[in-house]
């Protein structure tokens, strides 16, 4: 029977804390469609104010966040995005920018940090001698932190330069900052100036922060104007919505201090897992809240069979590939969680590797 449970598989899972329910129950609220709700109001201007930029738009999701950043900067027809090929946006959205936005796609290789070399974001710009044949490059867009990367952090500088080639060629720049805040309190460096050099920013509330719904995306006034009638097309413009933005604003008081704890905790994970014979981590590439670790070849150990006796514990992590699974700290997991979650994967490595000598 299982008595604890450890869930790892994200931190998208996260139950709202008493005092988001309490806050959820006491908003004041209105029609946010109208325009009226004035929690709603309050927490787009706090988002604008942490991340600077001019105003801020509730949505309900970040792949909507990210398809509305995109398609309002791209929304002359046969306009091209540059992105990284591990990123969300390519990966993980449906290829929405194309299916819903007729927005094409132009993907740079990501490195395993997470960027894409700035020669070759460079090469892929469109020249504009050419546009009777190429589609015309209209945005770059980065994610910080890099999920697919393993939640690695992309720094200032880098994010300055890549704004610099944009401003450049005419181009704008947006961040998929759906785990803004990890690459902040990891860099050390606040929201608004790892973001300045972008045009957009998607930050998901939902996800490291721990609020039970919802993105924000931040620019300027007139692309916020913009984003709002796309938001409604989309059928995410929301009624009480102060609701939602209530339980976000308790995310943002309650939740931002403890990734640096969400950061110490995935280090502490690497080294117990680096500890168990037949698995490996990169340390190094452990930066935020996000571990990808490998099972060495020859060690017989089946990512599929390991992670269904976890489960069976009550330790719940999300295979990615044959060899490699992926888990996420948050602030529902405390310290005596990664031990147990440690001491339980060590068990059933050990369980598989004495039923594969029996074989
Ligand atoms: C980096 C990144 N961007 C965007 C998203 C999309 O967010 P949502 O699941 O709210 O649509 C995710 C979701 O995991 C993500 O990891």
């Amino acid at each position: 029977m299982v008595t604890r449970t450890v869930d790892l598989r994200s931190d998208t899972v996260t139950r709202p804390t008493e005092a988001m329910r309490a806050a959820m129950a006491n908003a004041e609220v209105d029609d946010d469609v109208l325009g009226f709700d004035p929690t709603a109001h309050r927490f787009e201007a706090e988002m604008a104010k942490i991340t600077g930029k001019e105003a801020a738009l509730f949505v309900p999701s970040g792949t909507m966040g990210n398809l509305i950043c995109v398609l309002v900067q791209c929304e002359v027809r046969g306009s091209e995005v540059i992105l990284g090929d591990n990123s969300h946006i390519n990966i993980y959205e449906n290829g929405g920018i194309s299916t819903i936005g007729s927005v094409h796609s132009r993907t740079v290789k990501n490195n395993s940090d997470g960027t894409m070399d700035i020669a070759l974001i460079e090469a892929a710009i469109r020249d504009p001698e050419g546009k009777l044949y190429y589609p015309t490059t209209r945005l770059i867009c980065l994610e910080n932190t890099h999920a697919n990367c393993g939640g690695r952090c992309i720094s200032v500088e880098y994010t300055d330069r890549v704004g610099q080639l944009a401003k450049k060629h005419g181009l704008k720049l947006h961040i998929d900052g759906a785990r803004i805040f990890n690459a902040a309190t990891a860099l050390g460096v606040p929201v608004h100036r790892l973001v300045q050099a972008a045009d957009t920013v998607s930050v998901c509330l939902s996800k490291g922060l721990g609020a039970p719904v919802g993105s924000v995306i931040v620019g300027s006034k007139s692309f916020i104007a913009k984003a709002k009638i796309l938001r409604k097309t989309l059928g995410g413009g929301m009624r009480q919505i102060g609701i939602l933005c209530a339980a976000a604003y308790v995310a943002l008081q309650e939740n931002v201090g403890k990734l640096e704890g969400d950061h110490r905790k995935a280090k502490m994970f690497a080294d117990g897992l680096n500890q168990i014979k037949g698995l490996r981590v990169d340390k190094a590439s452990v930066e935020t809240n996000i571990i990808f670790f490998d099972t060495l070849e020859g060690s017989n150990i089946m990512v599929d069979k390991l992670c269904k006796i976890l489960e069976e514990h009550g330790v719940l992590m999300m295979p990615v590939s044959s060899s490699s699974i992926r888990l996420v700290l948050h602030h529902q997991i405390s310290d005596s969680d990664v031990q147990y979650a440690i001491s339980c994967i060590q068990q059933a490595v050990l369980q598989l590797q004495i039923e594969n000598i029996g074989k």
